[in-house]
């Protein structure tokens, strides 16, 4: 056990302690920014006189070779260290003597911890949203190619009125881009640094705080050093971000496996993003998709545990924070796994155009384009919704669609149906006569997929 903290104590720590207490088995993960951020600091020391030049250089280097051994496997995370703090701090300390001890100068682990995991979730923000940039390109260019793939558009599960595919992506586009928005939303507000803020209460020593947020890319230093230790709300900001990710590729894997069934056969997911059963030779399964939706329920969960540890956190720093790591660890990767998947499982789906037309022509999805056709001769909407009720009970009774219908049966039903009855009911008009922005008809359409194209232009996500 190679503690930072012994000189107290008089006997050793009890060894399922240690374990229980310990934290690198998952925090090594940070090492990157816990170097990143020593590094800085140790700049900012030197340009102060808090510590030599000399001392300043021998950690610059030493945390570099550090870093390059980890990063060739020959530095491995030893259990014998608490967690990646101290084993940086003893590594480099073993390497350069003193120097290594000077590191530490104006600092607890409680602001090099916030400071770490913020840089760390401010990686996995910008990650997720090139990921959900990606996505939003794969489904513009759907949406371009399926602007009169027509089908029908669902209330409560029912058929109700007719729309594109392109409509219907277009509806997932809309909650993508808005994820999006909240995590740049998020970004700016957790963009800060809270090195410097000591254990609680600042420290005595001259630091230059703008000088460390400046090399570390944040915006500037957070103003109370008390805060600084203590919050976490941006962790929990950006599960909730990713929360309403998941429900949405889980709502969208939902309808993906209707369409993928036998029964709708609307799209068909490709070899390569489907599996098989091991009895039945016929199967092809959709399980990405229901992957997506059921790892929706461990973000959520990440959320739930982070809100529900810091709500009886008193101010400021207490070990319970330790928890965020391995939830949110877990939560980002998975999120970000799935957005990258789902992605390539939209892009190699087979959209299925002549089941999606059929399925809307035999679901009366034309009724209300029906009834506003007697409208426009005169009918009054409440009659007209009559007529075109009993209309429908004919034709469920014969088992055909509206279109299907002679003009002599129509006129059995009301004499007012005329011979233009057929163009005005057919899918496509029932869809191009939609034309208000934001509806699926391609006029409004094709106005929304330029939009798009704007955004995807000047909303490029920023690189890591
Ligand atoms: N492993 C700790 C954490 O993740 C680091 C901070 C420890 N600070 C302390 N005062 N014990 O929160």
């Amino acid at each position: 056990m190679a503690q930072l903290w012994g000189g107290r104590f008089t006997k050793a720590t009890d060894e399922a302690v240690y374990a229980f207490n310990a934290s690198l088995s998952f925090d090594s993960r940070l090492y990157a920014k816990d170097i990143e951020g020593s590094m800085a600091h140790a700049k900012m020391l030197g340009k102060q006189g808090i510590i030599s030049k000399e001392d300043e250089e021998q950690i610059l280097k030493g945390l570099a070779q550090i870093k390059t051994e980890i990063e060739e496997g020959k530095l491995t995370f030893s259990p014998e260290y608490e967690d990646i703090h101290s084993f940086v701090e003893a590594i480099l300390t073993d390497r350069i003597g003193d120097a290594g001890k000077r590191l530490h100068t104006g600092r607890s682990r409680n602001d090099q911890v916030a400071l770490d995991m913020r840089m760390y979730v401010r990686d996995q923000v910008l990650k997720t949203d090139q990921a959900l940039y990606e996505l939003l390109k794969e489904l513009h260019k759907l949406m371009k190619e399926h602007l009169s793939t027509y089908m029908p558009g669902f209330t409560h599960m029912q058929k109700a009125q007719p729309v594109t595919f392109a409509h219907h992506l277009g509806a997932y586009f809309e909650m993508f881009a808005r994820d999006r928005g909240r995590m740049k939303d998020a970004y700016k507000r957790m963009n800060y640094c809270p090195l410097g803020a000591g254990a609680l209460a600042g420290t005595t020593y001259p630091l230059d705080r703008k000088y460390t947020a400046e090399l570390l890319g944040f915006y500037g230093p957070t103003a109370n050093s008390m805060d600084s230790v203590s919050d976490r709300d941006y962790v929990i900001e950006f599960l909730s971000d990713l929360s309403l990710v998941m429900m949405h590729l889980s709502r969208f894997c939902e309808e993906i496996i209707c369409w993928n069934s036998n029964e709708y056969g609307f799209v068909e997911m490709d070899d390569t993003y489907s599996t098989g059963s091991s009895i039945m030779p016929q199967k092809k399964n959709p399980d990405v998709a229901e992957l997506i939706r059921g790892k929706t329920g461990r973000v959520y969960g990440a959320l739930t545990s982070m809100l529900t540890t810091m709500k009886g956190i008193p101010l400021a720093y207490n070990k319970d924070m330790q928890e965020d790591k391995e939830v949110f660890f877990d939560a980002s990767d998975t999120a970000l796994t799935c957005i990258t998947l789902f992605t390539g499982m939209i892009a190699t789906m087979k959209v299925r155009k002549d089941r999606m037309e059929k399925s809307a022509v035999l679901g009366f999805t034309n009724a209300t384009d029906a009834a506003d056709y007697l409208v426009k001769k005169g009918v009054p909407f409440r009659d007209a919704h009559g007529i075109i009720g009993r209309l429908v009970l004919y034709c469920l009774d014969k088992g055909c669609a509206i279109d299907d219908l002679s003009l002599q049966e129509l006129k059995t039903i009301s004499e007012v149906f005329e011979e233009d009855v057929f163009d005005a009911i057919s899918l496509k008009t029932c869809v191009e006569n939609r034309l208000t922005y934001g509806a699926p008809g391609s006029a409004g359409m094709k106005q929304v997929i330029e939009e798009h194209e704007t955004y995807l232009s000047k909303e490029l996500p920023r690189e890591v």
